[in-house]
């Protein structure tokens, strides 16, 4: 019985495994079915295969890591043909696989990424390097690989590295090919690179030996001479061969092959020494796989299986670590119950009548599950460590950069995305923190093509043998800068001499020639001069050029070889200061308060002074006039009357103190109003330039045109083209009320010459814009970098000044006699003062004449005959001596005021004196006890 039960248990076991593999539950089951897809007539295609094979015997042979469970993989061949690919996919579908490793190639991976999607089937991509391929559109494609994304972020950084700017890339045309070369664009455009010119070869035998002839032509017309070759081996190889034959495998030229090159390197070497010889000089990839035990051992083990024929590459290694990577995610999945079952796809039917059976095809159920698993996967490879990022990519991706040489290759460097660009090997980095700065960015030297160990520039003039066309713009005025020598085509001044100073620095010669710009009787438009870089009609613009945004949006200008900036100049001139012009330094109210004050501390001395001090004393209208006299002589410090009193002696010294201050300034106000120039124009900076309504100048052609009217919004109603700095001079000098302008805006460098030639114009305000001139050179110029580092040392070692000293020189702005004729003092501004005096004089004549007369009619007649008789003559000789008694009274009254002041000064000290003896007396009294 209990052997009925015991078959009858075991026919349904394995009843249930039969079916179960097909559509019912198995838990560990005895195979694993996987399938396998590359290209086995490939480099790649063959070490997969053997590296498969060993890592599958591998894997069954371990007991501990399936737990008995062994892989049975089904390999097919799909020729990385997108078509054969899906349908050797779909046949994989029909035969329940859990996993496929590969597929090898991107073109077939994009596709059956679509099965792999539907049917949960996790694809392990061991080749498949396509960066668009771990987009969230294909959550069942692991690849297993490095990205492209990271090998062209290497060639990205090596570019830059080397300092250059624009490469060309050739590439097969299909989905690897596109978007490896899409990521490399997007890698240089991070470092200011680019890709100048990109030639897709269609994939396949269409690539024949002219096509790539064609292809090579068109990339030697280029300008830039790195070539980055993104093919597979066969069109990789042929290229080489044709680009050898074009002198294209020469000096000056860069060859970067991606990892098809290493990889073929690898397992083929040695090539044919003429093989070799197509590619000496070139660098290229190879996915860096640290060294270990278990990696020399694996390679010793593929060496005796293969002979050493083909040799291991790194995409080998992948392929053998992919096989143990499903081993331990499908372990993981069994330890989590998973389960290999499947089921029908309920939107996928046979038609009736066709023969494609698509309801073979089968759901794998766990699949999510076990991808999964296959994501967490954590354990060292041959590879290195396989574990995998937030983005579905193996961690650290890292690249050995090699260089083709003799009958080999040697290693340059390492590439890791973790410090870019080292001479150590990544792995020993990753303990300390990354760096990246370009300091710590190593390469070993490289052997180039050519056979030259100095770095090629990576760039020639597109149209070998043509002269760069060198737009220049053929002034009218300010000729220091640029002029045509008249009746030639060659030209002179400042900018040309810093233009072939600079040129001369370069290490290669620059054929060129200038064409003139302009018809020479007025400025050129310079805009328009820069924008015909744009059009291709001239190869650069050298000259006064201003860089400014509109023209740097649309050429590369050279670092500024000389600083500029618009000014404002306006016109400055001795104003007419007029009659009354010694009233300006004091404003009315100042006049009001000093006079004020005369009157105010004259009064105060009085009133201090006139008890004690004779000089304050006499008749109130003798002492009126003492105190307006004393107060108003202070101004000049020429007061007679001696102040006796301490508060009158303080009241005068402070007084005197603010009138010396207040007659220094006035002094020094008036020399400023008679004899400084002042501005005669409103403007006085950029505010008031906007603000105004008066004409500007600008200069014919500038830029400070398009600046006024556009970023400042002046009207262009008020900006008047001049075209020398003779025009700016009479515009200036007519003034904005008579046909002339207000000010002119201009640059630093021409304003700084006007200046030194007409005295009378002055730079008002500040410089309102910041720029500096440069030579401009079409966007991307690599010609224009040089320029640059050859104009800063033309700047460090002094020969920038000394081309400026030799064209730009000034010499002091030197007066001509009219101006030194305005600098003196002319009686217009004075005839007020001697007004006032004249009528002061005339005024005390006529007062003093009156009262003679009314003295003369005054004297009687009968003293007139006594005395001089009744003449008139005698009336006039009695009035005279009575003049005289009067002057002789009041000469002895002031004698007698004298004499009556020292009376009683002996008075005073007379009293004084008894005083102090009545005090002695008393004094003495007391000391002898009387009382
Ligand atoms: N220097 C004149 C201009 O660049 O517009």
């Amino acid at each position: 019985m209990n052997a009925i039960w015991f078959l009858f248990l075991l026919s349904l076991h394995f009843g249930a495994f039969q079916i179960g593999y097909g559509r019912n539950v198995s838990s560990r089951p005895a195979v694993v079915n996987i399938g396998a897809m590359f290209m086995l007539n490939s480099t790649i295609g063959k070490v997969a295969k053997i590296a498969i094979d060993e890592a599958i015997k591998d894997v069954n042979s371990n007991l501990s890591i399936l737990q008995g469970t062994k892989l049975a993989v089904t390999m097919q061949n799909s020729n990385c043909s997108g078509f054969v690919g899906m349908v050797e996919a779909m046949r994989y579908m029909e035969t329940d696989v859990v996993t496929i490793i590969g597929p090898q190639c991107s073109v077939v991976a994009h596709v059956i990424s679509h099965v792999a999607n539907e049917l949960q089937v996790p694809l392990l991509s061991f080749a498949a390097t396509d960066p668009t391929l771990t987009s969230l559109q294909f959550p069942f494609f692991v690849r297993t690989t490095q990205s492209d994304l990271y090998q062209m972020t290497a060639v990205a950084e090596i570019v830059d590295y080397y300092g250059w700017k624009e490469v060309i890339a050739i590439f097969t045309d299909d989905d690897g090919g596109r978007n490896g070369v899409s990521a490399l664009g997007d890698k240089l455009a991070e470092r200011r690179c680019r890709i100048s010119y990109k030639a897709g070869i269609r994939p396949g035998a269409a690539a024949n030996d002219s096509v790539i002839m064609d292809t090579l032509v068109n990339v030697a017309l280029m300008q830039s001479r790195i070539v980055v070759l993104h093919v597979n081996s066969i069109i990789g190889f042929k290229i080489f061969s044709v680009a050898k034959y074009l002198g294209m495998m020469g000096n000056g030229y860069v060859w970067i092959a991606a990892d098809w090159l290493s990889s073929f390197l690898d397992s083929n070497s040695p090539l044919p020494s003429e093989t070799m010889d197509t590619m000496q000089g070139v660098l290229t990839l190879r996915q860096h796989t640290p060294d270990s035990d278990r990696k020399r051992a694996f390679l010793a083990r593929y060496n005796k299986i293969t002979g050493g024929s083909p040799g291991l590459n790194s995409y080998g290694l992948y392929a053998y670590d992919s096989v143990w990577l499903l081993a331990h995610a499908l372990d993981a999945f069994f330890n989590q119950g998973g389960v290999i079952s499947f089921s029908n796809d309920t939107r996928i039917r046979s038609v009736a009548g066709s023969t494609l059976h698509l309801d073979a095809m089968s759901i794998f159920d766990d699949g999510t599950l076990l991808l999964n698993n296959i994501l967490q996967s954590n354990f060292i490879g041959l590879t290195g460590r396989l574990k995998f990022s937030s983005e579905r990519s193996l961690i650290l991706p890292a690249y050995d950069i090699i260089n083709v040489i003799g009958t080999g290759f040697r290693r340059v460097g390492y590439w890791s995305n973790y410090s870019g660009l080292s001479t150590v090997a990544p792995e020993t980095l990753y303990t300390k923190p990354p760096n990246r700065s370009s300091a710590s960015q190593h390469l070993y030297s490289v052997i180039w093509p050519g056979e030259t160990l100095s770095k090629p520039r990576g760039w020639v003039f597109p149209n070998n043998g043509k002269q760069l066309r060198i737009g220049v713009p053929d002034r009218f005025s300010y000729r220091e800068f640029v002029s045509r020598v008249s009746g030639t085509d060659t030209f002179k001044g400042f900018c040309i001499d810093v233009f072939t100073a600079a040129l001369n620095l370069l290490p290669y010669a620059v054929p060129y020639k200038f064409i003139p710009f302009g018809n020479g009787h007025e400025n050129p438009s310079y805009t328009e001069l820069v924008n015909k870089i744009t059009t291709g009609v001239f190869d650069a613009v050298v000259g006064d050029i201003a860089i400014v945004t509109n023209r740097t949006k649309v050429v590369d200008f050279t670092q500024p070889y000389v600083s500029s900036g618009l000014v404002i100049v306006a016109l400055f001139k001795k104003q007419n200061t007029g009659a009354w012009a010694f009233l300006r330094p004091f404003s009315a109210r100042m006049w009001i308060v000093t006079g004020s004050f005369f009157l105010v501390v004259g009064i105060v001395v009085w009133i201090l002074e006139h008890r004690i001090n004779d000089d304050f004393r006499g008749p109130p209208k003798h002492q009126v006039i003492t105190i307006l006299w004393f107060s108003f002589s202070t101004l000049f410090f020429a007061h007679r009357e001696n102040t006796m009193s301490t508060l009158g002696r303080l009241v005068l010294i402070i007084w005197l103190f603010v009138v010396l201050i207040i007659n220094s300034s006035y002094t020094a106000s008036l020399t400023s109003i008679l004899t400084v120039q002042q501005l005669s124009s409103p403007i006085k900076g950029i505010e008031s330039l906007i603000h105004s309504d008066d004409p500007i100048g600008y200069q014919v052609g500038s830029f400070a045109e398009h600046y006024l009217s556009e970023e400042l919004n002046i009207s262009r109603s008020r900006l008047v083209a001049l075209g020398s700095p003779e025009a700016y001079a009479s515009a200036l000098k007519l003034g904005p009320g008579r046909g002339g302008v207000a000010a002119v805006v201009d640059e630093r460098p021409y304003i700084e010459l006007f200046l030194s030639r007409q005295c009378s114009f002055r730079i008002v305000g500040q410089e309102f814009t910041k720029s500096g001139w440069g030579f401009a050179f079409p966007r991307d110029s690599p010609l224009a970098i040089d320029m640059s580092t050859a104009i800063l040392a033309l700047a460090e070692n002094g020969d920038l000044q000394r081309i400026h000293d030799k064209w730009l020189m000034q010499s002091p702005c030197s007066l001509d006699s009219t101006e030194i004729e305005s600098d003196q003092l002319h009686l217009s501004s004075f005839w007020g003062l001697f007004l006032i005096c004249g009528i002061a004089c005339f005024v005390a004549l006529l007062v003093y004449f009156l009262q003679l007369l009314r003295r003369l009619h005054s004297v009687p007649p009968s003293e007139s005959s006594s005395v001089g008789g009744s003449s008139r003559s005698g009336r006039i000789q009695r009035f005279l001596s009575l003049m005289d008694e009067k002057e002789d009274q009041s000469k002895s009254g002031q004698k007698k005021r004298k004499v009556e002041k020292s009376l009683s000064e002996n008075d005073r000290d007379d009293e004084l004196g008894m005083k102090a003896k009545r005090k002695e007396t008393t004094t003495s009294n007391s000391f002898t006890g009387h009382s």
